[in-house]
């Protein structure tokens, strides 16, 4: 195609975007970056700008803004742009209100505020310098002032670096998935299952899409799976090389034992683990049928095929149906997405992965080169001192097969000088 007319389309494209502003929740600022860069990616959008507070973007339509919101838990809500600058004034200045939607055309309005140094979200407005200033913009609006049961939120962001006036597009899906998510309300979890916030996080950064087939090889209760899962709405496949952690309550598993047939003993040896199964340290109590299976059918969701495999050997068990313990096996040619928390070395029972050595890595990376479809992404979390956290994308961008490059990183602190980093890893 001759370069003028890649110009045109580019700029015809342009053209379709139109101006958003998502607001963040309180929680887990490092992520938010990439989390909405991920989101936006995939809805055709754009970002131009992450701050503090809020980004900047540009996405097709309001239905990919409420489809976004849908899909980052860490949005508290979406706008459309109107205008936005230093001060109110200039904000109510710069905004210009699209004359196709639904307030240019007579649809009930109010003005809810989010207050400067306030955390709450938007409340109704009742100051009346803020209506002075914002006179001109809501001059032009011919629907109904409604302070119940508006059609339409008009919002002024007053909180964070810049002043954001606009229409209130979509709300966070926050509140409703982490009450469907909560760890503590799973009938599995164990004491190194994956945060609902940060599985939600890590399946974003991983840019799990809806249809997508989703590994995880360090399954553990399923934490990571069950958000991704959630993203793909489609059954994935979990691997763990401790097998009473991935089997427990399946038909594998009796009174919290394993049945160790011949079967169950020759995947199992790989881990170097056997006899019965003992409660980890603080590892909650749990019924006799808690059960990964159980976790996903009790959130509407097909639950995933296990198969009990050390990551250095999974390769080769994903395409044999000996392996496979729960779920059925249906051959797996690629995968879309590996999301992954793998062992920190301090309480899992299976003695790898200690601080300081990895042998992890290497598996998982070929893992990922040879089974990933190629533009398709792993991500994963590696703990380290907080110190040693800024320099861990060069360290691991060295030990990557050719086909893998780091494009993310993120890191959370925690309690003294730890910290982990949530790493996506692209296959080109
Ligand atoms: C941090 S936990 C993962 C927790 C999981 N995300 C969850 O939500 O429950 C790490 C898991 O890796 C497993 N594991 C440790 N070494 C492994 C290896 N070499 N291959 C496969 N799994 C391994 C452990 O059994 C443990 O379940």
């Amino acid at each position: 195609m001759p370069r003028s007319h890649v110009l045109l389309l580019l700029s015809a494209c342009a053209w379709s975007l139109h101006p958003y502003r998502v607001v963040f929740r309180d929680v887990h600022a490092a992520f938010r970056s990439e989390d909405i860069h991920s989101a936006a990616h995939d809805l055709g959008g754009r970002v131009e700008h992450v701050s503090t507070t809020s980004a900047r973007l540009h996405l097709p339509d309001d239905a990919a803004a409420a489809t976004l919101a849908e899909r980052s838990v860490l949005v508290r809500y979406v706008l459309e742009e109107w205008g936005a600058g230093a001060t109110l004034r200039e904000a109510a200045s710069q905004a210009r209100i699209p004359s196709d939607g639904s307030l240019a055309n007579g649809a009930s309005w109010r003005v809810r505020v989010q207050a400067a140094g306030r955390r709450t979200g938007l409340v109704n407005a009742h100051d009346p310098v803020l209506f002075k200033e914002l006179g001109g913009v809501l001059d032009e609006l011919p629907g109904p002032v409604r302070l119940k049961d508006a059609e339409e939120d008009v919002a002024v962001l007053l909180r964070g670096e810049t002043v954001v006036v606009g229409r209130v597009v979509a709300r966070g899906c926050a509140a409703q998935l982490l009450s469907q998510y909560r760890v503590a309300d799973r009938a599995y979890r164990g004491s190194t299952t994956m945060d609902a916030t940060l599985a939600f996080v890590t399946a974003s950064f991983a840019r799990v899409r809806p249809g997508d087939l989703v590994l995880d090889p360090f399954c553990g209760t399923g934490g990571n799976l069950l958000a991704a899962c959630h993203m793909s709405r489609r059954p994935g496949i979990g691997a763990d090389a401790d097998a009473r952690t991935l089997l427990r309550g399946t038909a594998n598993c009796e009174n919290g034992s394993l049945k160790l047939d011949a079967r169950l003993r020759k995947a199992q040896n790989m881990a170097n683990v056997g006899g019965r199964r003992e409660k980890k340290r603080g590892e909650p109590s749990l019924a006799s049928d808690a059960s990964i299976r159980r976790n996903f059918l009790d959130r509407g969701l097909d639950p995933p095929r296990l198969v009990v495999s050390d990551v250095a050997a999974l390769d080769g068990r994903l395409d044999d149906e000996e392996y496979y313990f729960d779920g059925g096996f249906v051959p797996v040619d690629a995968v879309d997405a590996i999301v992954c928390d793998p062992p920190y070395g301090v309480r899992e029972r299976v003695d790898v992965g200690v601080e300081g050595a990895a042998p992890w890595r290497p598996a998982l990376f070929e893992l990922a080169a040879k089974r990933l479809r190629a533009g398709r992404r792993l991500a994963f979390w590696v703990p380290s001192s907080q110190a040693a956290a800024p320099e861990l994308s060069s360290e691991i961008g060295h030990e990557l097969p050719p086909s893998l490059s780091v494009v993310a990183a993120a890191t959370q602190a925690l309690g003294g000088t730890r910290a982990r980093t949530l790493l996506a890893v692209e296959k080109s």
